[in-house]
């Protein structure tokens, strides 16, 4: 079950023109709940002008620093939450925050050196942060960042990494990309399929364990092609995606013309309830409306709060950007994105 906590905004700070770093307290009693792998992410949920919105954020921070956490908001035109950070959240507010969740996660192990190779773009690098901090601080891989900004002004832990750079020479390197200033010892443009090939080319691919890559869609589908044509296995191609532009109305559009109502049993918490639903509502409003605190955050199918299995009947999951394909064989779907099919739909949260 998803659970959020009241914590307290220890410091808000600016690390761009235009991107807010809030580091939250965590006090003795939750640290439990709160420890997190590099590269998870949390969601805040917040009431603006009467309305309850959630927002996930990936959280930059390292695990071993227990009493605080931090994350960073980047401003998005009329972004409802960013703007709120902006022009409200201030030192000793209260959010109320989920526990951290995701699999985009690194998790530093004893054995033999690996190299670890990671894409970023703009406010992506906010979990690639958290695991290139863990990757350097409890282990011994070696980390290959491709850092893709505007500006260096708009680089978001742009001081941080040079320190790290500069202080784990031997196993750390950056191939940065700006789109808007020409800078030695940097490329012009966006982040370069090319480039990243020939960078990588001179390493042994074999040796390279995991590739982690967060940003737009189209960085995340062209950088995952180049890997997968260097066959990599796909299961060692992580990627988070933080918005995709495609609409809930844009998708509904392909919903069948179906008609009437399902019974849901929903098995959640070890207890099991019976709805009747529309088939043309999705399954996340359904049973939110029926009055039942599920999980979710994003609900464009992007984040994979809403996860769970469904054990029998038919959906019509619309949207999927974040389950793979066994995942989706062993019946998980993303509620937020889905339609019921059948008369009768069994989903179980207690299985996944
Ligand atoms: C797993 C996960 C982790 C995330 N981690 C971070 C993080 O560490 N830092 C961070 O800043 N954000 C992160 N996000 C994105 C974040 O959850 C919000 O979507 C983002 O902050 C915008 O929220 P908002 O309320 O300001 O904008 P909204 O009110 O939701 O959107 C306003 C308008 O901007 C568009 N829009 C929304 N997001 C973007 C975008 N990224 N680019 C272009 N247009 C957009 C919307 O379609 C809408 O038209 C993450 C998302 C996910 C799913
Ligand atoms: S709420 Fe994010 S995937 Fe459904």
């Amino acid at each position: 079950m998803q659970k959020f906590y009241s914590l307290v905004v220890k410091e808000i700070s600016k690390k761009t023109s235009k991107a807010y770093s809030l580091l939250f307290d965590i006090p003795s009693e939750l640290r439990e709940s709160f420890a997190f792998k590099a590269g998870q992410y949390i969601t805040i949920k917040c009431n603006i002008d009467g309305e309850e919105i959630r927002r996930c954020y990936s959280i930059s921070s390292i695990s071993n620093e227990a009493e605080t956490f931090q994350v960073v908001v980047k401003s998005v035109p009329n972004g409802i939450f960013s703007k709120y950070v902006e022009e409200n959240v201030k030192a000793g507010d209260i959010l109320e925050v989920s526990e951290p969740e995701g699999n985009f996660c690194y998790e530093p192990t004893n054995e033999k050196s690996k190299t670890i190779v990671a894409v970023a773009a703009g406010s992506g690098i906010t979990p690639i942060f958290s695991i290139i901090q863990s990757i350097l601080s409890f282990s011994n891989d070696q980390i290959i960042l491709f850092y893709g900004n505007k500006s260096e002004e708009q680089t978001i832990f742009n001081k941080e990494i040079i320190k790290l750079e500069g202080d784990f020479n031997d196993r750390f390197k950056v191939i940065k990309f700006y789109t808007q200033e020409k800078i030695e010892g940097s490329h012009f443009g966006r982040i370069n399929q090319k480039i990243i090939l020939e960078t990588l080319q001179n390493h042994d691919f074999s040796t390279i364990e995991k590739f982690y890559v967060c940003g737009p869609e189209d960085l995340i589908k062209n950088t995952t092609n180049t890997f997968l044509s260097q066959n990599i296995k796909k299961e060692n191609i992580l990627f988070e995606l933080f918005f995709s532009p495609q609409t809930c109305e844009q998708n509904k559009a392909v919903v069948s013309e179906n008609s009437g109502e399902t019974i849901v049993k929903l098995i959640l918490d070890g207890e099991e309830e019976t709805i009747s639903v529309d088939k043309n509502t999705l399954l996340l409003d359904s049973i939110l409306d029926a009055g039942f605190d599920i999980p979710y955050s994003c609900q464009n199918a992007i984040c994979s709060t809403c996860l769970c299995v469904l054990t029998k009947g038919e959906v019509n999951m619309v949207k999927n950007e974040v389950l793979s394909d066994a995942e989706i064989d062993e019946g998980k779907i993303v509620v937020c994105q889905s339609y019921p099919v059948s008369d009768k739909i069994e989903i179980n949260y207690d299985i996944i």
